[in-house]
């Protein structure tokens, strides 16, 4: 088997006159968590729709088990085992979990104009796929939009892992959730791990990331400033390049300068 499951080499993608990636280069091993950080339009959401068959590279190579491949669309990703999670994660809110589970993959039972949803064992499946992950629900077919953001994450992440994912891509899946939630999500990602899958965590909450990465790569206005190993860089160093510790300090000296000034206009008053 190939060391990396998927692997780019200066890849780059353009909108018009928009540099939304340059050279990136970036590694995914099995069995890994990969986050990928980065601030507001540093080119994330670009780099997971061109891991996931949305967009194709400008330039460079996309390499999957080793070998150039082209991806034309999320159906071709989906064939070689690349899930994407989206935030808007693509489910009904009133049809019911087992429903959502199997959308697009219904199972049968019966034979010709007798084929119909084989709903028995499809509720028995998805109840078992939930609590595989540690999501208990006690009716499969209470609608999706009685359960938490957290749980409708996790049910959709479930639902990657089922189908025989062996890459997993999760776009900001912390973004809107509380505390507790945000917990259940990466203990849910952990297990997607401890299953072998690689995962990739798009972020830009180091909090969030820190705990559960083994790598990170981080994008700065569609550049990579490298892949690092979790052993090798500490959270305030990650902090630090994500935000453009330069940038930070630039801004804490401008406040510091008018808070001062403020204090004199005080003083004279
Ligand atoms: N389809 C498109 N057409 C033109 N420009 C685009 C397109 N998609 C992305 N861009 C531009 O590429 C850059 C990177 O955008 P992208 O959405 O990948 O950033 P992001 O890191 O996901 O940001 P956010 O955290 O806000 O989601 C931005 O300048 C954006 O305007
Ligand atoms: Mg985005």
């Amino acid at each position: 088997m190939a060391e990396f499951i998927l692997e780019l080499q200066n890849v780059s993608r353009y909108f018009g006159s928009v540099i939304a990636l340059k050279d990136i280069n970036m590694q995914v091993k099995m069995g890994e968590v990969h986050c990928l950080l980065g601030d507001n339009g540093a080119g994330k959401s670009t780099l997971i729709k061109t891991l996931s068959g949305v967009h194709q590279p400008s330039e460079g190579v996309y390499l999957y088990e080793a070998r150039p491949v082209r991806l034309n669309s999320p159906r071709d990703a989906l064939d070689h085992g690349i899930a994407t999670v989206y935030q808007d994660l693509a489910l009904v809110p009133l049809m019911s979990v087992t429903r959502n589970f199997f959308m697009g993959r219904e199972i049968t039972k019966g034979w010709g104009p007798f084929k119909r949803f084989d709903l028995d064992n499809a509720n028995r499946i998805a109840q078992q796929g939930l609590a595989d992950i540690g999501i208990h629900v006690r009716d499969p077919e209470q609608a999706i939009g009685t359960m938490s953001g957290g749980e409708r994450q996790c049910l959709a992440i479930a639902r990657a892992i089922h189908f025989g994912a062996k890459v997993l891509i999760l776009d900001e899946p912390t973004a809107a959730l509380g505390v507790k939630q945000c917990a259940n999500v990466l203990k849910v990602v952990a297990k997607a791990r401890a299953r072998g899958l690689a995962v990739i965590l798009i972020t830009h909450n180091v909090h969030h990331a820190y705990p559960i990465a083994d790598r990170f790569t981080l994008l700065n206005r569609g550049r990579s400033l490298g892949t690092y190993l979790k052993s090798d860089v500490t959270r305030e160093e990650v902090l630090g390049m994500m935000a453009g510790g330069a940038e930070l300090e630039e801004l804490e000296a401008e406040l510091s300068e008018f808070s001062r000034a403020d204090q004199n206009k005080v003083a004279n008053a």
